[in-house]
């Protein structure tokens, strides 16, 4: 196993199935004496807390930041030394930073694992780990799935992991977005070595009827380098009267108008199942990676 868990290629798919089948929730001491270090550069709601919750649910301690601001970053040091000092300090290392390849950075400044939390537009493999056990639990399997991926599909680092990961899965992919959003052509291109179907929409309306996961996006306003999006891709309460009975919608959340809220109290709704699933899926995650 690697020292860091950097982009979700990290794990090939026994190194997945293993990690999920060790989800269990139970708290215990197996982190006792250990060291968290919680390093967010940008902004966080459900990745650090959960990330902080699972630690000291299993026993565990957190130093770390939650604003670049209040680092030495301020002074102009660079994230390697940044790094080095703090992998000297914990025990394993999570970090979000707005840079693409910024967990890369982190992981060779130090001995100690480091776990991507988001590194700019690039990756978001804890994330993908959490998705793939919120799939797995509700419909029972990942094989033989469609699932329509929806939003911004350029810039969302979720769904780059998550796109990575299900190209080891036997499943069919469905890519709604504004074609100025689509999904960047290096996936495109894995996805044909790794001989998974896929399509292109502009419109949910055009897959409700087929999907079985719904994974809805926001637009990353704070990525975007110029594209102007007037197309709106949210879902709407009637398109969900052509839905499957047993289709689910996740969505790695924060959601801002591409789910209205009322769609929360219906039975196809997830997406809070999902984000709850996080503590769980990473406490085994850390339990693993600090006893690598
Ligand atoms: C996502 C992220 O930060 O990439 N949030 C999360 O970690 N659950 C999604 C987003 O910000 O749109």
């Amino acid at each position: 196993m690697k020292k860091d868990l950097l982009g979700i290629d990290d794990l090939d798919r026994n190194g997945i199935e293993e990690i999920l089948q060790e989800v269990n929730g139970k708290s215990s001491s197996v982190l006792s004496g250990k060291i968290l270090a919680s390093c967010f550069f940008e902004p966080s709601t459900r990745t650090r807390l959960s990330f902080e919750t699972a630690m000291l649910r299993l026993g565990g301690k957190v130093i770390g930041f939650s604003e670049a601001n209040s680092t030495s970053f301020q002074k102009g040091e660079s994230l390697h030394d940044t790094m080095r000092i703090i992998g000297d300090f914990a025990d394993i290392i999570v970090i979000r930073h707005p840079q693409e390849g910024s967990a890369k950075i982190a992981a060779e400044a130090t001995k100690t694992p480091v776990i991507n939390g988001g590194d700019g537009a690039n990756e978001h493999p804890t994330q993908t780990l959490i998705d793939l056990f919120t799939i797995k639990q509700l419909q029972g399997t990942v094989d033989g799935l469609t699932i329509a991926l929806v939003g911004d599909l350029k810039y969302g680092r979720t769904v780059h992991s998550l796109v990575k990961a299900l190209s080891l899965y036997s499943v069919n992919l469905c890519f709604v977005s504004p074609k100025a959003l689509g999904l960047p052509s290096s996936l495109q291109q894995l996805l044909r070595e790794r001989n998974v179907g896929y399509s292109f929409y502009e419109k949910i309306e055009e897959v409700i009827d087929r999907t079985d996961i719904l994974y809805m996006t926001r637009l990353q306003k704070e990525r975007l380098q110029g594209e102007r999006i007037e197309q709106d891709f949210g879902l709407k309460t009637e398109m969900l009267s052509l839905a499957k009975p047993h289709l689910k919608i996740l969505h790695p959340l924060p959601r801002l108008s591409e789910i209205p809220p009322e769609i929360d109290k219906t039975p196809f709704a997830a997406y809070f199942t999902q984000a709850k699933n996080g503590v769980a899926v990473r406490m085994a995650l850390l339990a693993k990676y600090c006893f690598r």
